[in-house]
Order: C-alpha cells, then structure tokens, then sequence
C-alpha cells in the first residue's frame, strides 16, 4: 500500500507529531510507502510535483517540532473559480500517477471540504482534524487547539502582574475567527474576569459594571480576553483593513469606548501568530500520535471517507458526510463552561 499525506489551512502545533505517525506506523506495522506532498493540495498541482517518498529517518526528532515539515497553504482559491475544476482534476490525476491508494489529509474546515471534493470524485481519503480554532465540526477537539489554550492562558497570567502593579485594565486579543472556544478555554485557564466571544455579542455597560465592581472590592486591575471575532450587540465583526477577510482590531475598539468610561488605563496585546507557533504540549503530542495511528489503521481497513474524531475521552472516527461543509463549529449557548465561567464571577458581557 502507498499511503500519501499533506498538511492544508493555517498550521499549529501537532502537525509534525501527525506526520511521524503516519510514516513510523506506515513502515513499522505494515511495511507500507508513504509520499509526502507539500504546501496542501499545491504540491499535486505543481509540475513537476511537490511530492516525495517519507522514510523513517526524515521524521526522527520531529514530534515536538512546532509547524509542518511539508508545509501548507491557506491564501484560499484552490479548487475554487474558473479553475477549479481543472484543479480537482489534475490532483485527482497527480495521485494516480503516484500510485498512491489513500490520501490522509490533515486540516481544518477548509482544507476537509476541499478532501471531500476529491472524495467525491472516487480518491480514497482519510481526515486527521487540526486547527488551534477548535471549530471543525464533528469532534470535541481538534489537534493544536490545546498547545494553543496554553499559551494563551501562560500570556494572560504574565499580563495579571503587570496589569496589578499598574492598575491597568489589559485587553488581550485571541485568534478563533468567529468560534470562541480559544478565548474561552485560555481565558478560564488564565484567571481572566472577563470574557468576550463571538457567540455572545457584548454590551459595553456590563463589561464596565464588572471592572467597576473589582475596583469597590480593591481591585484596581482587570483582565479582558476579547476573542477576535467578538462584537458589541447590535454590531458587527471587525476586520483589519476594508477586505472582510482577516477579523482583528476588537482590542483596541474595547479599549476607546472603555476609556470614554472608567478613568483606569488600557493597554492592548495582540497575541498574533504566536499562539500557531512553537511546540506541541503533551496533549497535542498524544492526540497526534493517535490520530496518525488511527488514519493509517483506516487506510489498511481500507474504510475511507472518515475522518478521525475526538469524543468524550476516545479516538473514533465519522463519515465525511457527517462533517457539515463550509460551517464551521461555535460554542453552543447550553455549553457547559459558559455557565461554569459565569458561575466563578467571570463576565461575559452579557
Ligand atoms: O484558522 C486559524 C487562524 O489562526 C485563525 O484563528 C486566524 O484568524 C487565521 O488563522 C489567521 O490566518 P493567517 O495565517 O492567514 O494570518
């Protein structure tokens, strides 16, 4: 068997962890082949391909490498316009000419509508969820989301001194596009007093009455940890620039109106792209391991159209149709740790 894998969408901690597993399994349990192909689906569209034969020596010492050792891709258009047809038909093409009988493709919502394209077209697929967003319909959890609530909650942390010693109000801006979950996991971990999501568009007055609120306790400080998709109710999400492509800026929008309110000092920190970067946690490293596992077992099962899965404690997989296209998962309004945060004092702007 000649197994392929590729890596698509923004990348995050856990990708390098997947990519070992598939190949060690592949070689080690069934003395299969494994091809490497890079930048997503790209490196099937490229002439010549960017693909190539993984051994075992090209993964050693990469399980706690932040990244993806083939690279990835997440500008959007392929397999989409005017040419997306012909794109679809040349992967199609590039992976029988490879030889390949299964791609496993490790990405989040975009990239696995994208596999499904190709699954409808007859290529055998296996999907392996990841995105630090945590938004892939279909599991519980998806692989780097937790490396990400690490960190976030590490940064949140390290601002609550600062913020102390200053008496200052500090607003940190998590990524998550319009899901949540980043803000709320990091935000809890972190000890944060407020927090504002997507889901649950904010009013400024009750974010005010909280920060008022610590200040009559004696505490002077507080800690805001904004996802970038949250919004004021009544408004609208904020993007960088006129495109409506890339959310950011709700940091700073909470801090002017604020200032216009209480006479405390604001200071904002954009976490950016540090919370992709940098290593996988044990977590991640573990649900890599089995989730590379688990795609290669799949694949010599020869049960493909599924995607790897994490629910209620346990590695399963689901069908493809199972995955909603083009949606992505959000924090549902009955989800327990909204009422567990609003239940320990923290507001939510509601
Ligand atoms: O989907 C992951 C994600 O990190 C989002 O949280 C964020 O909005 C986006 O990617 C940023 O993408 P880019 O790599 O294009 O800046």
């Amino acid at each position: 068997m000649k197994i392929a894998i590729c890596t698509g969408g923004g990348d995050c901690p856990g990708l390098n962890a997947v990519i070992r597993a598939v190949v060690k399994h592949s070689k080690l349990s069934y003395g299969a082949e494994v091809v490497g192909v890079y930048d997503s689906f790209n490196g099937l569209l490229e002439d010549p391909k960017k693909a190539r034969s993984l051994e075992i020596d090209d993964v050693t010492d990469i399980l706690s490498l932040g990244g993806t050792m083939l690279g990835t891709y997440n500008k959007g258009g392929t397999f989409k316009g005017s040419n997306g047809k012909a794109q679809i038909d040349q992967a199609v093409e590039s992976l029988q000419q490879l030889g390949v009988d299964c791609l496993i493709v490790v990405g989040g919502e975009g990239t696995q509508t994208m596999a499904q394209q190709l699954a409808d077209l007859g290529v055998n697929i296996i999907g392996v969820p990841k995105t630090i967003d945590n938004d892939l319909p279909g599991t519980q959890q998806t692989i780097g989301f937790s490396s990400c609530v690490d960190f976030v909650s590490d940064s949140v942390m390290r601002l609550r001194s600062t913020a102390e010693s200053h008496d200052r109000v500090m607003i940190l801006e998590v990524m998550g596009r319009d899901s949540g979950y980043i803000a709320l996991h990091g935000g809890i971990a972190g000890d944060a007093n407020i927090i504002l999501l997507p889901e649950i568009p904010f009013d400024y007055s009750k974010i005010y009455q909280k920060i008022e609120q610590r200040r009559k306790m004696g505490r002077k400080f507080s800690l805001i940890v904004a996802s970038e998709g949250a919004y004021e109710l009544g408004g609208q999400p904020q993007y960088q620039g006129d495109s409506k492509k890339y959310l950011g800026g709700i940091g700073q929008t909470i801090a002017q109106n604020l200032t216009q309110r209480c006479d405390l000092e604001m200071r904002v920190t954009v976490l950016g792209h540090l919370q992709r970067g940098g290593a996988p946690n044990a977590v991640d490293k573990i649900f890599a391991t089995q989730a590379g596992v688990k795609a290669v077992d799949l694949a010599h099962q020869k049960k493909y159209g599924r995607v790897v899965v994490y629910k209620d404690g346990r590695i399963s997989d689901i069908l493809y149709s199972d995955i909603k296209r083009y949606q992505r998962r959000k924090i549902e309004p009955d989800d327990e740790l909204l009422s567990i945060a609003e239940s320990t004092g923290i507001c939510l702007g509601r």
